[in-house]
């Protein structure tokens, strides 16, 4: 159902890979919401992935990048107001990578060089698309930038690994970039902090069945699935959240407040009667 949230807007989406990407979800929705805008990705992304089939689908044209790259990213930008014919209203940023999770390396035997990449990719990417979307002033006033983040930047969650200290730093620049683009240009700039979701990332994640279980048991509402993060993404990006900005902003069917839920509960009791019997305490 479309509601012309977006309707003239102009946007620039990152990180949608294949059908199950958040951003695949948001260029689906935005597209439907009446806006337009172009799609990123990397080169390697773009051959393996599906990009093109989403490009056609939503009539958005590809521009290749590494988020890491500032010099891509100024073409990103400067390309987009080409095509788009003018500034851009909204950017999503969606995207994530660790070497450390794809390699197994664990929290207390990480690779270090793989720890700066985590960061690069996962977080300072971000403060590289604000900086590059503020020097070229390619956003329109009470513009709205969104990044996508989880819980671990608050609470240690077992197989998150050196995701967590990426998503604590996203937060971080939303925060303080947010200060300076809403007190310069009116743009706002949030993250939104999405449940578990069964995209190629997040099933990286150690124990992600396990995890998207215990979260949907814990959360009054249930997980938030892709295509509802797609809908706050689009709330967002509309004129209907002007005077939101420097905010976290959790969308995950109620976790993040929760400390026990009843399913939750039940499920372990039964799991630690089984585990008696089985005399396995451990
Ligand atoms: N899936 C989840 O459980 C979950 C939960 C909360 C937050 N998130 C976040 O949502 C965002 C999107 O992830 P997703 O779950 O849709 O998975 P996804 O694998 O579909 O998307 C991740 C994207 O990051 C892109 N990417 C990786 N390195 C890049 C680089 N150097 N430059 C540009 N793009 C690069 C990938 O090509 C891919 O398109 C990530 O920030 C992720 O951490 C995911």
């Amino acid at each position: 159902m479309s509601y012309n949230l977006l309707k003239g807007k102009k946007g620039i989406i990152f990180g949608a890979l294949d059908e199950n990407s958040i951003a695949w979800k948001v260029a689906e929705r935005a597209h439907e919401e009446g806006a337009t805008f172009t799609l990123s990705n990397t080169q390697t992304a773009l051959r393996f992935g599906q990009t093109n089939e989403l490009a056609e689908k939503t009539g958005s044209e590809i521009i290749p990048a590494d988020a890491t790259n500032v010099d891509d990213l100024f073409n990103v930008f400067e390309t987009s107001m080409k095509v788009l014919g003018g500034k851009v209203d909204f950017v999503l940023h969606s995207i994530g990578m660790s070497l450390n999770v794809r390699k197994k390396r664990v929290y207390n035997d990480l690779d270090y060089n793989y720890l700066m990449k985590t960061l690069d990719i996962s977080a300072i990417s971000f403060h590289k698309m604000l900086q590059v979307a503020y020097k070229l002033d390619a956003i329109n006033e009470w513009g709205s930038v969104i990044a996508l983040s989880y819980i671990a930047a608050q609470r240690t969650l077992y197989g998150y690994n050196d995701m967590a200290d990426a998503k604590a730093l996203l937060e971080s620049i939303a925060r303080s970039f947010g200060y300076i683009y809403g007190r310069e240009k009116k743009v706002r700039v949030n993250t939104i902090s999405q449940s578990p979701t069964k995209t190629t990332a997040g099933s990286g994640v150690k124990g992600f069945d396990g995890l998207m279980d215990f979260t949907e048991r814990m959360s009054p509402l249930g997980n938030a699935d892709a295509l509802e993060c797609a809908n706050y993404c689009v709330v967002m990006f509309s004129d209907l959240t002007k005077k939101v900005t420097m905010q976290n902003l959790y969308h995950d069917g109620g976790f993040s407040s929760m400390g026990m839920s009843l399913r939750a509960m039940s499920m372990y009791n039964k799991s630690l009667e089984i585990a008696k019997e089985k005399g396995d305490m451990d």
